[in-house]
């Protein structure tokens, strides 16, 4: 990979068309834009480098209980009353309008979708009958997207668990670890021979842990005993599947995807709130990415909820060594970091505090540095896997504007996207095995219940039309040259 000012370019190229026999002179008429231009530097990623970007089944598909799909625990949480302003019951609409969908897809020269597929549509119950016309979907966006040259990336499961199973314990029933095996078979015989990158999760933390203690989204529990059993058997069903894939004779990428709470100490100076930071680190990301690449728990994470009283799971013979089945990537989600402060043991159970500020962080609390600082902290304990960036993008639901000519101006995204962007070409630099980044989110999506707008494409509220905001014919340019470049 190659970095090159914007300076060196000019004289590279200058270099190569003289030797052509063109005249060099060309470049002697450049316009002081050009050489405004000059000024600026290029980053330059591989040609195998993966740009795309991505979206979630529930939050654009709509269609919820159309052509035999089956209920969601989502759309049980957002019909409750009182849970969520809205629902997802139409969405994006994606479910009708998927080829414009692509069609935009290609405007936006993305190399890769990553998208995911909802259980219930593809099996109403979670288990049993297969659902033909859900299982017809995906095949048609999955060829869609191939007949114009985009990679599908398949997330197996981005929350949506169907209610018929939840109705059974859902992930707090480890029955589902065979349930789960089983819907991905059905996927890799469908789609493995085309797909070439899966992953099986999308964030576990967020399901297992938020969903089953913090009481504000599906399934809605307030239980860290159960929620803890939920992390193993979603990490027992993972290590099921990434066999069943293997098993499957496809020759795709197969991985996982996580969330990442990186956290910095709320006073840098301060062990105590160094160890909080990192405590909070450990059991957030490493309490999935240790057992699949070493096979254990943090200890020290482990040892803090049994001293707090809490029942932790069974691990049974065999259970490690099925999560350790080798994966191809790791995917990783990073939106920013976190602050955390020590506290004491009211604080329960991990005795710490998260702030919503530090005075270096500034107001939007990003920190692109941290993101390569991530990258090389989990390359360098895992022994340098391959990583995907599978989500990264800026939350811009107050910021972005139609303009007088009907585009969407949006200039912040821009920002925190190129920031991002140049963390990861950083990463690489310093030997970090980076091939993706996917950009969160195509469209504006429904955010679990927010509509926050976080897309490449924005959706007019009223009538579902969509526009390609100004960060996207942006991004756009970055992907056709795969340069960086503001
Ligand atoms: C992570 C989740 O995977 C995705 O569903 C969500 O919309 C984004 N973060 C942005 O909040």
């Amino acid at each position: 990979m190659e970095k090159v000012s914007r300076r060196n370019f000019m004289k590279k190229a200058v270099a190569v068309s003289a030797g052509a026999g063109i005249a060099s002179t060309v470049f002697s008429q450049k316009s002081s834009a050009e050489e405004k231009e000059a000024s600026q530097e290029k980053f330059i990623f591989p040609k195998s480098f993966i740009f795309g970007a991505g979206t979630a089944a529930y939050q654009i598909e709509g269609a919820w209980n159309v052509d035999g799909k089956g209920e969601s625990i989502w759309d049980r949480w957002t019909h409750m009353q009182g849970n969520t302003k809205y629902n997802a019951d139409v969405a994006c609409d994606h479910y009708n309008r998927w080829k414009e969908d692509v069609a935009i897809m290609k405007q936006l020269n993305l190399d890769c979708y990553r998208f995911s597929i909802s259980w219930p549509r593809v099996m109403p119950d979670g288990k049993g009958k297969i659902n033909q016309k859900g299982l017809d979907f995906y095949k048609k966006l999955t060829d869609e997207l191939l007949n114009n040259g985009i990679k599908p990336a398949i997330t197996l499961f981005h929350w949506d668990t169907p209610q018929k199973l939840q109705d059974l314990g859902g992930w707090a029933n480890r029955d589902i670890v065979d349930w789960f095996a089983d819907y991905a078979n059905i996927m890799f015989k469908a789609l493995g021979d085309r797909v070439p990158i899966w992953t099986t999760h999308n964030e576990p933390w967020v399901f297992t842990i938020a969903g089953h203690t913090y009481g504000k989204q599906a399934p809605g529990l307030k239980d860290l005993p159960t929620a803890l059993l939920t992390t193993h058997n979603a990490l027992l069903a993972h290590g099921k599947a990434v066999q069943a894939y293997r098993a499957s004779g496809s020759k795709g990428k197969m991985g996982i995807t996580l969330s990442t709470s990186w956290n910095l100490p709320s006073d840098e100076k301060n062990e105590n709130d160094i160890k909080a930071a990192n405590l909070i680190r450990r059991s957030h990301i490493e309490w999935f990415s240790d057992p699949i690449y070493k096979g254990a728990y943090p200890e020290d994470v482990w040892k803090k909820y049994a001293d707090a009283g809490i029942p932790m799971p069974e691990i049974k013979p065999g259970d490690m060594s099925l999560i350790q089945s080798p994966i191809d990537f790791l995917g990783l989600n990073f939106y920013g970091p976190n602050v955390v402060k020590h506290e004491d043991d009211n604080y329960w159970p991990y005795g710490v505090r998260f702030l919503n500020e530090r005075s270096d962080l500034g107001s939007n609390m990003w920190k692109a540095d941290e993101l390569t600082r991530m990258l090389l902290f989990i390359s360098d304990r895992y022994n340098k896997p391959e990583m995907m960036i599978t989500e990264n993008g800026y939350n811009g639901a107050d910021t972005d504007f139609v303009d007088r000519n009907n585009k969407i101006q949006d200039v912040i995204r821009k920002e925190y996207t190129y920031q991002h962007i140049k963390a990861v070409y950083d990463a690489i630099q310093q030997g970090v095995n980076m091939s993706a980044y996917l950009h969160w989110s195509f469209i504006d999506n429904f955010e679990w219940g927010t509509w926050s707008r976080m897309g490449l494409v924005y959706r007019d509220y009223a009538n579902n039309n969509r526009i390609i905001k100004e960060s996207g014919y942006w991004y756009a340019n970055i992907i056709k040259d795969k340069c960086l470049l503001f």
